[in-house]
């Protein structure tokens, strides 16, 4: 909990951030990640960033990540990210982010950034691989402090990273004195288990070895249709949810119930057939995207910077009252 003396503690502030990847969202980001913080705004204050600077860890062309963070925030906007409840901005426009990820980095040990697992395997598939791939936990450490963070949504992928973060906050107040919150993570359960369409054992992924396996956020009806149609099951023509013996008839099942807002072992007792199970997956699907798709459409970008701008105004003013009360916690001139 909070240990800001200035913050009334009633509502727990939720932070969470996105990469702007130029990938629109698939089927598991949505229902594993952003529909997470749709929900979580009736509970929480919540802050969501587009975190720009993350993405220039890996090479990029100049242009490409400003894009894609207009993209990213026309989805967001578009998925229920409401500006009126919740801040939405863009992580370089508050330039405190940089400033704390520095003072972060000198509280954390070399060995610790060097035991994460998402490092080792970036740092495999890259060719260039920056100090700022190695230092990147320290930025979103920063991020997440920076706003007297109580808790913050993320997939199952994050556990490591927010395990540094809470460490190095720790190990900062134990330096410092008591001055910055101490984070929880919520790891989401059901997202991180939309598997691939095709293949069931792995998770649904925009690096998916087939396009039917994956499904879009901008999907027509008809593409979503057919690739629920030709999902994987297997031969014993049971519907019964089991992931382990059943990947891919357990993942439409997850998928449907997600979609309905139940449970999937529950939705298993109305199907005898693979054919409708498919047909009423998709069709749950469809009526769950149809409002965003109509979100998205209506959204110009004027109207999309606009609401960042404001929001990136609200985020620097809590962003400068905690960076202050770091530099006068280290006593600097
Ligand atoms: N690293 C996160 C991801 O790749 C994105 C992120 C950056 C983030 N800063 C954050 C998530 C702060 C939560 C809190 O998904």
């Amino acid at each position: 909990m909070s240990n800001d003396p200035n913050r009334a503690k009633s509502t727990p502030r939720a932070f969470s951030g996105i990469q702007p990847t130029g990938d629109v969202p698939h089927l598991g980001n949505y229902i594993g990640a952003l529909r997470n913080w749709v929900d979580l705004q009736d509970s929480t204050d919540g802050i969501y960033c587009i975190v720009d600077l993350h993405a220039l860890s890996v090479p990029r062309e100049p242009g490409e990540v400003g894009r894609a963070t207009l993209q990213m925030a026309r989805v967001m906007l578009a998925v229920g990210i409401d500006p009126e409840r919740s801040t939405l901005f863009v992580q370089s426009r508050v330039r405190e982010h940089s400033e704390l990820a520095w003072f972060i980095q000198c509280v954390t040990a070399f060995g610790e950034l060097r035991r994460m697992t998402q490092f080792k395997d970036k740092s495999e598939s890259n060719d260039f691989v920056s100090s700022a791939l190695f230092t990147y936990p320290t930025l979103m450490a920063a991020d997440i402090v920076l706003y007297d963070t109580d808790v913050v949504p993320v997939g199952d992928d994050q556990r490591q990273h927010l395990e540094i973060a809470r460490d190095v906050t720790q190990r900062f107040n134990s330096r410092f004195g008591d001055v910055l919150v101490v984070p929880e993570a919520r790891i989401a359960e059901v997202g991180a288990r939309i598997m691939d369409l095709q293949n069931p054992q792995n998770k649904m992924s925009k690096s998916s070895d087939s396009v039917l396996g994956t499904v879009s956020l901008t999907d027509t009806e008809d593409e979503i249709a057919r690739k629920f149609k030709r999902a994987v099951t297997d031969n014993d023509a049971e519907v019964r949810f089991d992931p382990e013996n059943k990947p891919g008839v357990s993942n439409l099942l997850t998928i449907l119930a997600a979609a309905k807002r139940t449970d999937p072992a529950t939705e298993a007792e109305n199907y005898t057939q693979y054919g409708p199970l498919k047909t009423d997956t998709a069709d749950a699907v469809i009526e769950m995207i149809r409002p965003i798709q109509k979100r998205m459409a209506e959204l110009d970008d004027g109207t999309v910077s606009e609401l960042l701008t404001a929001g990136e105004d609200r985020a620097r003013e809590k962003a400068s009252e905690v960076m202050e009360r770091v530099r006068r916690a280290v006593g600097l001139f």
